[in-house]
């Protein structure tokens, strides 16, 4: 971390500092990377397929591949290597599966690590879940409960404190076990569980850096710090070594726009950079699936922007190009320019072609380098003065990835590729004046995208009367999830994807839109995104930080009874709860009840209205039909297998017809999944008929069901 906080109140509950003197060296002051890291992490290659095997082929990849020498020694293990935590003991458990031994093997990657002259990187949250898990895509429970949040001191300890060190005081107090100390050198810590458990960002990081700064103190070594905030959000910030700007980059390498919404981010962002402190607009996707060009002005932007370098790809595959990209030490040199200042925006020299300035050696320099970046699809003849970066006389200029001296001169003329970049570095060829430059951009403020949600958000009922209105309903969770259930007529942009394909389904920026979410990061990344993007009109849905609680697997299960008015009152209900062929038989004249008489339950979500059937073949499925009421425009229910279903496998589909006609169908649907319909009806449409169809005695339930006037919901 950037500076030095001795807080030793948390320290003492653990670690009995007089006794352990003799091998901790206390408050000695040590050297301190203020330069960006640079190395590689497991995110983007790897995801949830992070392994110790892979982790290690990285390291020696590094090192093979001449990497390592030009500073690319951070070898980082991302989100995903955890097993949730020991209820009695609180203690993080590893997941052994893919790092067997356990906590062994953290300390033995370290160890590795340090043997081969890297270091070593690993992953929290300052919440309670990992964003692979309840507090992010809710699927993965191995991810749930491993944040700081309760376990601050010893999670520090644990994940920084040097191996030996626990050695050391468990020998000093053989009675007490200790925690283990694995002896990382990096650490970044998200927010999906601190988003989940609704904590404040400021306090509760701070807390976690005062631990961090307590544990550098003791083993008289930095650790340093990446916060994923996915934003600036404070001064408070600048007491981590480097903070995350925006949302997720699209982790595939396959979103172009999704890079450019980072250096979007920068135009306002980049004079937080400092020495030892510096935006981060995330790990580089170079070498996937951008063309060479793209992956050229990648690497070079974060270069000129003084970001972290992480390699985000399986660098034992890596191709030579990306390699050599890797490997240009001028471009390395500009990132690692000791003065750490990002090149600021001066605005467009022709349309679509911007003109970055970094100032290097000091933020008075006369040596800048200057960036030429043609955003446009295509290629572009440019003339640029050097007057422009405040150069009067004539320049020396080099060319950055020629490797080149260019004649001095005035100015560069060149043709920039599609999406390509001109990288150059400048200085006055004699004793002329050098002024400015003027950066268009002062520091602004990007609000962070949960706030811009938490500003946002409005209940069901409105959004529908929203959309009723001509808004856009945009669903930005995962196509998986989308497909697992939905609102029918949304439209899917999953969050990663916003900046490459919204244009596409919401072409005017002046759409009001409708924006659905179940999830905390994915709603305060796409929010942010949004905005980036000129999107004013946004509000967004859903139930955001409470959907994680218990990660029910429910599609917008907060609609609620006032959108689909079901009354049991004969007309509602009752009339189309018959006839059927196979109703519970408790349900029967009791249209609100599931088997049993118990309440129709879906996904963990007591639903309150609907009905409960049998969704079985033996007897002939399940049939429901009734009139549809003058006007209706659709029909809306909730359906899934009723939580008292016994078995978890049995299959239901539901189906519904209109004037015998099928209009729309479930896949298989298992216990805990769920399918929101809203179905279009046609102008005269008079049947409907709703089965329910499996080849088990499946207690399936059509909740929240009814009819509903909506003019503009399907598209
Ligand atoms: C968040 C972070 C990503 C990555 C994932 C892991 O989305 O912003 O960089 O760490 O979580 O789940």
């Amino acid at each position: 971390m950037k500076r030095l906080i001795a807080i030793a109140m948390f320290a003492a509950a653990l670690f009995v500092a007089t006794s352990l003197s003799g091998f901790v060296l206390h408050g000695k002051e040590f050297e301190r990377k203020l330069t960006p890291v640079m190395g590689w992490s497991s995110w983007n290659s790897f995801g949830r397929h992070v392994n110790y095997d892979n982790v290690k082929s990285q390291m020696d990849a590094l090192v093979q591949l001449g990497l390592r020498d030009l500073g690319w020694t951070y070898v980082n293990i991302d989100d995903c290597f955890q097993n949730g935590r020991d209820e009695k003991t609180g203690r993080l458990r590893v997941n052994e599966e893919k790092f067997p031994g356990g906590y062994r093997a953290m300390r033995e990657l370290v160890d590795y690590a340090h043997s081969l002259g890297l270091k070593a990187g690993i992953y929290s949250d300052g919440g309670d879940h990992a964003c692979s898990s309840g507090g992010g895509a809710g699927t993965n429970p191995e991810g749930r409960d491993i944040g700081f949040y309760r376990h601050e001191v010893d999670d520090a300890n644990m994940y920084l404190a040097d191996g030996n060190y626990r050695d050391a005081y468990a020998r000093a107090h053989p009675e007490d076990p200790g925690i283990e100390c694995w002896g990382f050198d990096f650490i970044k810590i998200d927010w999906c569980g601190g988003g989940h458990a609704k904590l404040d960002d400021s306090e509760q990081y701070n807390k976690i850096l005062d631990a961090i700064d307590d544990v550098e103190r003791r083993m008289g070594k930095q650790k340093i710090v990446n916060i994923c905030r996915w934003a600036y959000s404070g001064p408070w910030q600048f007491r981590a070594d480097s903070w995350r700007s925006g949302p997720d980059i699209s982790s595939r390498g396959d979103s172009w726009e999704s890079v450019m919404v980072q250096v979007d981010i920068m135009k306002e962002v980049w004079q937080y950079t400092r020495p030892g402190s510096m935006n981060d607009p995330d790990m580089l996707v170079a070498g996937l699936k951008l063309t060479p060009e793209e992956d050229r002005s990648h690497f070079a932007m974060w270069c000129m922007f003084s970001s972290p370098l992480l390699i985000g790809q399986d660098i034992t595959k890596i191709k030579p190009e990306t390699l050599e990209l890797y490997r240009n030490a001028e471009l390395i040199a500009l990132n690692q320019d000791p003065a750490v200042l990002s090149a600021g925006y001066l605005g467009d020299l022709v349309p679509g072609v911007e003109i970055w300035v970094k100032m290097l050696g000091s933020d008075r320099s006369m040596v800048r380098a200057v960036a030429l970046f043609n955003r446009n699809s295509t290629a572009m003849d440019i003339s640029f003065d050097y007057s422009i970066a405040g150069y009067e006389g004539d320049v020396k200029a080099r060319d950055l990835f020629a490797h080149a001296d260019l004649p001095v001169g005035r100015r560069r003329q060149t043709t920039l590729p599609p999406h390509g970049v001109d990288v150059l570095k400048l200085e006055p060829a004699d004793k002329s004046r050098v002024i400015g430059p003027r950066f268009v951009s002062s520091c602004g403020n990007v609000s962070g995208g949960a706030e811009v949600e938490a500003r946002r958000r409005i209940d069901w009922v409105n959004a529908f009367e929203a959309v009723r209105k001509g808004a856009t309903l945009l669903d930005v969770r995962t196509a998986e999830e989308y497909a697992a259930g939905h609102v029918e007529g949304s439209l899917n942009v999953p969050h990663v994807r916003i900046p490459s394909d919204v244009a596409a389904v919401v072409p005017d920026t002046n759409t009001p839109i409708v924006c659905y979410c179940r999830q905390y990061k994915r709603a305060a990344q796409a929010a942010m995104m949004l905005d980036m993007l000129g999107y004013r009109r946004v509000k967004f849905v859903g139930d955001g930080y409470e959907a994680s609680k218990s990660a029910p697997r429910v599609a917008l299960a907060d609609v609620t009874t006032t959108l689909v008015d079901v009354k049991g009152d004969g007309k509602g209900m009752a009339s189309w709860a018959s006839p059927w062929n196979k109703p519970w038989p408790s349900a029967k004249g009791k249209p609100n009840m599931g088997w049993g008489g118990k309440p129709i339950s879906l996904a963990g979500v007591e639903c309150g209205k609907g009905v409960g059937t049998e969704a079985s073949t033996i007897g002939g499925g399940s049939l429901i039909q009734c009139e549809i009421p003058n006007g209706s425009t659709h029909f809306i229910a909730l359906v899934g297998v009723d939580d008292n279903t016994p078995v978890r496998e049995w299959p239901v589909v539901f189906k519904v017809e209109v004037d015998g006609r099928e209009q729309a169908k479930t896949r298989p649907l298992v216990l805990g999944e769920t399918h929101l319909f809203a179905v279009p009806l046609p102008p005269d449409a008079k049947v409907l008929k709703l089965f329910t169809i499996g080849e088990h005695p499946v207690h399936a339930a059509w909740a929240w069901a009814g009819f509903r006037t909506i003019t503009t919901l399907a598209k």
